[in-house]
């Protein structure tokens, strides 16, 4: 099933909050309720915010009762602006709505005057969302299996936060990669960082493994140093919200910390992503914008509070994990190796240039 789709003029997901007790699907119908699904983590992960966004543009389409394409334009831009202001990190937000957005503008431009050139765009818009959350699960397959081919049989892997199905249309990131070794039928092994404090591990990875048949076990975060100085980690994946374009991650919190005293160990880290994650304007770690959440999630585990009442809190919910300690960032273009300067800039231009191609044999 997907993450998140479209279903009766609705953006739909399976609410992530609610996982593992409940599978429940939540339905939003507005422009400020889609911002509202992805600021309040009913959905999460890079891509399936790029997606969920993606269907934000064209439900603004849809329900903007303007009559002329220049007044809709003017919806889509200020949905863009409500949508990206949803989570700052995960760079594929403002990379889907902008998708978007560019399309209306150059079909408008295009066709100034044109009858019924609203409800065009309003098509066109939603074609496009379709589009992306399709390719995004045929990127991630792909990604999966250019990955899997530094992982060797019998490897345990170390994987932090969730990066799979549920943090994307489908199959996921990093976890894509496990799904493609355990497709190969490869005898791997996954330690599954709980990853505090919203535990996306211990909920969502979790959860996913076990119904997908993967040998792991869940550790705290802390058992993760130990598990590598004694030799029972093979090779460490993540997932990325945003990659700078010198290599530099920005992932969940506790990235940079495994990615150091892996390199410490001698273990290969691989970061992967799609190169819609990849940030070509910005040029080291130092650039991304780090998202600060609620005290909340550090002090309480279900409804339950874990630390004194008032006490002060500090919740940077990502890290940077500068590009010395990753050995290769796995993308839908093949493996990124260092300098990554270069290697970034070619497989961003060769992801350009497969949309525009799918966007062409389409129309
Ligand atoms: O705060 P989240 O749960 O949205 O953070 C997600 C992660 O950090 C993932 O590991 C990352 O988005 C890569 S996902 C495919």
């Amino acid at each position: 099933m997907r993450t998140v789709y479209w279903q009766d003029g609705k953006v739909k997901m399976i609410d992530q909050r609610l996982l593992p007790g409940e599978e429940v699907i939540a339905e939003f119908a507005t422009v400020a309720e889609v911002a509202r699904s992805i600021s309040e983590m009913y959905v999460r992960g890079a891509p399936a915010i790029g997606a969920t966004a993606a269907y934000g543009m064209a439900l603004a389409a849809n329900v903007s009762d303007a009559t002329d394409s220049g007044d809709l334009l003017n919806d889509l831009r200020r949905a863009k602006d409500t949508l990206d202001a949803a989570r700052p990190t995960a760079v594929n937000l403002s990379w889907a709505t902008r998708r978007l957005l560019s399309l209306a503008e150059e079909i408008a431009a295009s066709k100034p005057s044109m009858e019924g050139s609203v409800a065009d765009l309003r098509s066109a818009l939603l074609a496009e969302a379709e589009a992306l959350a399709d390719e995004d699960i045929q990127i991630n397959r792909r990604m999966g299996y250019n990955g899997a081919a530094v992982v060797p049989d019998g490897a345990n892997l170390l994987h932090h936060c969730n990066t799979g199905s549920l943090a994307t249309v489908d199959f996921g990131t990093a976890l894509g990669v496990i799904y493609a070794c355990h497709e190969q039928g490869k005898q791997i092994h996954v330690w599954v960082d709980e990853t505090r404090p919203r535990l996306q591990g211990a909920r969502l990875t979790a959860w996913e493994l076990m119904r997908a048949e993967v040998p792991m076990h869940l550790i705290a975060d802390n058992a993760a140093g130990h598990l590598m100085r004694t030799g029972q980690v093979d090779v460490v994946v993540f997932g990325a919200d945003r990659v700078a374009a010198n290599g530099d991650v920005a992932n969940k919190i506790g990235t940079y910390k495994i990615a150091v005293v892996a390199r410490e160990n001698g273990i290969p880290v691989y970061c992967v992503a799609p190169t819609s994650t990849v940030d070509l304007d910005l040029p080291d770690g130092d650039h991304i914008p780090i998202e600060e959440r609620g005290d909340e999630e550090v002090v309480e585990i279900g409804a339950r509070s874990i630390a004194p009442a008032n006490v002060p809190v500090y919740n940077p919910a990502f890290d940077i994990t500068p590009n010395r300690y990753v050995t290769g960032i796995v993308t839908e273009e093949g493996i990124c190796y260092p300098p990554f300067k270069q290697s970034l800039r070619t497989a961003v231009e060769k992801g350009r240039a497969a949309i525009e191609a799918e966007r062409a044999e389409r129309e």
